[in-house]
């Protein structure tokens, strides 16, 4: 089987690649990197369904975010049920400094501020889509195929989640969403590379 994946075109929209230690780090300690993950996922359905509750007359996006939320809270169980299987208990939500850092980017006035909200999610999910696959590539060379693959379609199902937040993004405020995409990708990039290499996924 061969372990190189090829990247999903979400991950164009980051500058920098995820350091070499880091997937041996997460694969090492899989316990504490998926306990991380299943908050992730239930944060991804939180921050869509706050999005929904901050913008409900924008009828494209509740309509799109409702079924984003759906999916998540669906990752979200089937990493909680990994977890069960294994003998974890779930634990409390560490904090993630990587999206926290991100969000303090998010400027006040309320376009900006929607505009902001909408990239910033479609670079989480980006970052997300980058790590699953490393994860998977790594887990599929310590023979972990069951894992490996089921990360891969994970990975899939956030390329996709990253494409519509741009996609929301670019149909509300044009020009103006790549200029500032671009900006934060850059941002992501050096916010990235402050973080360690940790068992988690960001
Ligand atoms: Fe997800
Ligand atoms: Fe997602």
């Amino acid at each position: 089987m061969s372990q190189q994946r090829p990247a999903h075109r979400a991950e164009r929209l980051l500058r920098s690649q995820t350091a070499a230690g880091w997937a041996p780090c997460a694969a090492d300690d899989l316990n504490a990197t998926l306990a991380d993950h299943a908050h992730c996922e239930k944060k991804a359905a939180a921050s869509a369904i706050a999005l929904i509750n901050d913008y409900p007359s924008d009828d494209a996006l509740v309509s799109a975010l409702g079924r984003l939320a759906e999916e998540e809270l669906g990752h979200f169980r089937e990493v909680h049920a990994r977890l069960l299987q294994r003998g974890v208990a779930l634990g409390r939500d560490a904090g993630d400094p990587y999206a926290r850092a991100l969000l303090a980017r998010v400027r006040q006035p309320n376009d900006e501020r929607k505009l902001d909200r909408l990239l910033v999610c479609a670079l989480i999910e980006a970052r997300s889509c980058e790590r699953f696959r490393l994860l998977a590539e790594e887990l599929s060379r310590r023979g972990e195929q069951d894992l490996a693959a089921w990360f891969s379609r994970l990975e899939a199902s956030e390329a996709g989640h990253a494409g519509l937040f741009v996609h929301l993004a670019r149909e509300r405020f044009g020009a103006q969403a790549d200029a500032r995409l671009d900006a934060l990708t850059r941002d992501e990039a050096s916010i990235v590379a402050s973080l360690p290499n940790l068992p988690r996924i960001h």
